[in-house]
């Protein structure tokens, strides 16, 4: 995600702004900009891509005052470019914002500013920002950020900056982290603590809903409504690697907490307000080519391509279009039949995928339609693609995939159910069930995170087998296909995925004594058939740890371990379901002795045939 830095005392600013940004850098971006205040007048400067080519742009000629803001930008609305870039600012170059997150009415809120007249330079949902504090400012900067944040809805951190008001920041922050370090004789604002852990360890840590004042003599908190908030400092004591981490060991365990934050981004404004259905803005295909689709194509590798089969399952059953699943290196030396009433979907974290690239590519040259679900935008699977819909994750660091797994699968579902408005699939009732339960997942994916000790102690328990089978039905086996992968990269565990009913045919000869099998029987529909199949294995003496819904009072009498996640729809249940065979391949890693973030033999962008 984006990175935010902001400083106001009596130091050189944009030395402080470049460094915190350098801090910033694991995070992942595509540009970068400060923006500083010489006393008189803001200076802007900002280039596309790494900070390295600012600082080149910079040269000698760096910023000078004592009060600036920078930032580094994860792009969002609108490709990387310099003018895409943060800082924004208004028309009469008084007012600057820096902005992580996404600001859901922008449309709405540009429109109504450009017959005001504002003129916007960019395609970003943040430079409404600026011109909505020029049209408020009347002498008060706090009333003007005020009333901006009134109006503004969606997910956000940021600074604002002022001309007019010399040697003051106003920060504010939803959803999105916000953290003010405590210096003596300066302050320091950033997204995250490895920015200014160098300069200081006190910190406030800004909670939704709350808006800073920051000098530098002093941070004066107070909600929306201008009443203070008395807040506590709160001392860090990570290091710095430590920081970058948020806290957490590893990068992996970091994403997979991210995954309630990561989805709510990708829900973000593509629910209509009543719930009762989906908007896909960035779809721009007439529904007479929609409605005339015969048969689409999800291509993809790894971890996308377990995503994949899921949307399979989710777009055959609500828009009852037919649908093949394929891996990208296959799918394009198999001659594939396409015409005109076909559609691709590829999916990809990265972008940059080369198999997945060059599937793409054979399914335009062979006359289909395409739709890029991706991560990133900007990359080459974005820009060759006809239409894009965008996950929304954030940065994923480590090799192992999870918070795109999850985001994917949400794109996937937003696409049946569009797709099923369209075609009149799917009862309108059935829409909005699906669609209120989906609005439960992030808060769902927050309880499954909360209780991991005993996740830990299978891992210990079972971490050092070198086999371990993973077996379910429907959505469940391609739940188990994802847990399977997850274990094998990262803790280089020998496991296997089954489809339950498969074992039998072959398979059942290696299932033996004390042999670690994962049952997942979340799906209703076949829950009965996947209990005989467990049965099948307890018989050959395998240890059983199943996956169940909360509500089971079941499966605990035929396994020998349950995990439970929190009931819900059986079509959602996959993104619970897939949460603690996360967390074991994670702690199975860690009991190993492994590199968790790095695993042997892998990288996180795969680049080559
Ligand atoms: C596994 C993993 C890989 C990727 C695969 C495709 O955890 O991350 O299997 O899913 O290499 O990568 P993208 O999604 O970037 O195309």
């Amino acid at each position: 995600m984006c990175g935010i830095v902001g400083y106001v005392g009596d130091g050189e600013a944009a030395r402080f702004l470049l460094e915190g940004l350098t801090k910033l850098e694991y995070r992942g971006y595509d540009s970068a900009g400060i923006a500083v205040f010489d006393g008189e007048k803001i200076r802007v400067e900002k280039s596309v891509g790494r900070l390295a080519e600012l600082k080149e742009k910079l040269g000698d000629n760096i910023p000078v005052g004592t009060m600036g803001i920078g930032h580094t930008r994860w792009a969002t609305h609108g490709r990387p470019s310099d003018l895409n870039s943060h800082p924004h600012t208004d028309c009469a170059g008084d007012f600057v914002v820096v902005h992580n997150g996404i600001i859901e009415n922008y449309l709405a809120l540009k429109e109504e500013l450009i017959k005001k007249g504002h003129k916007f330079l960019s395609e970003t949902d943040t430079e409404v920002l600026p011109h909505l504090l020029e049209e408020f400012y009347d002498g008060d900067f706090e009333a003007a950020v005020r009333e901006v944040l009134r109006r503004i809805e969606g997910s956000y951190s940021i600074v604002f900056m002022s001309r007019n008001d010399p040697g003051k920041l106003i920060c504010s922050k939803q959803d999105n982290p916000l953290v003010i370090g405590l210096g003596k004789g300066e302050n320091f604002i950033a997204s995250d603590i490895p920015a200014i852990i160098a300069h200081t360890r006190r910190t406030y840590i800004l909670s939704d809903g709350e808006m800073a004042v920051v000098t530098k003599v002093g941070v004066a908190i107070m909600n929306y409504a201008g009443v203070p908030v008395r807040k506590k400092v709160f001392e860090v004591n990570w290091n710095a690697e430590a920081a970058e981490k948020g806290g957490f060991e590893h990068f992996m365990l970091k994403e997979i907490h991210e995954q309630p934050k990561a989805v709510r981004a990708t829900l973000s404004g593509r629910i209509e307000k009543d719930g009762s259905a989906v908007v896909l803005e960035e779809l721009s295909w007439d529904k007479a080519f929609l409605n005339d689709v015969r048969k689409i194509f999800i291509v993809a590798c790894g971890t996308a391509y377990h995503a994949g089969l899921v949307g399979k399952y989710y777009i055959e059953n609500m828009a009852r279009i037919s649908v093949e699943c394929d891996i990208a290196s296959e799918f394009r030396y198999r001659s594939p039949i396409i015409d005109e009433h076909t559609l691709t979907i590829v999916v990809s974290q990265s972008g940059e995928t080369i198999d997945t690239l060059a599937a793409l590519k054979e399914a335009k040259r062979l006359g289909s339609k395409t739709l890029a679900v991706t991560n990133v935008v900007g990359s080459s699977i974005a820009r060759e693609a006809d239409q894009v819909v965008y996950t929304w994750a954030g940065p994923e660091i480590a090799v192992a995939s999870t918070k795109a797994y999850t985001t994917q699968l949400i794109v996937m579902l937003l696409l049946g159910l569009y797709m099923a408005q369209i075609r009149d699939s799917l009862p309108k009732e059935r829409i909005e069930e699906l669609v209120n339960g989906l609005k439960e997942i992030p808060t769902q994916i927050s309880r499954t995170l909360e209780d991991v000790d005993p996740i830990k102690t299978f891992a210990r328990r079972y971490g050092f087998n070198e086999h371990v089978f993973f077996i379910g039905r429907s959505l469940d086996y391609d739940v188990a296909l994802e847990g399977s992968l997850k274990l094998k990269e990262i803790s280089y565990i020998h496991a296997e995925a089954y489809a339950a009913g498969e074992l039998k045919h072959g398979t059942l000869a290696l299932i033996v004594d004390s042999l670690p099998v994962i049952a997942i029987a979340t799906q209703k529909s076949v829950y009965e058939k996947t209990l005989s199949n467990i049965k099948e294995v307890k018989a050959r003496d395998a240890v059983v740890i199943g996956i169940a819904s909360d509500t089971d009072t079941e499966l605990e009498k035929y396994v020998d371990h349950v995990i439970k996640v929190p009931e819900t729809d059986e079509m959602l249940i996959p993104l619970l379901a897939v949460v603690p065979l996360q967390l074991l391949a994670y702690y199975a890693a860690i009991t190993r002795g492994c590199d968790v973030d790095k695993p042997r033999n892998l990288a996180k962008s795969v680049t080559v045939e």
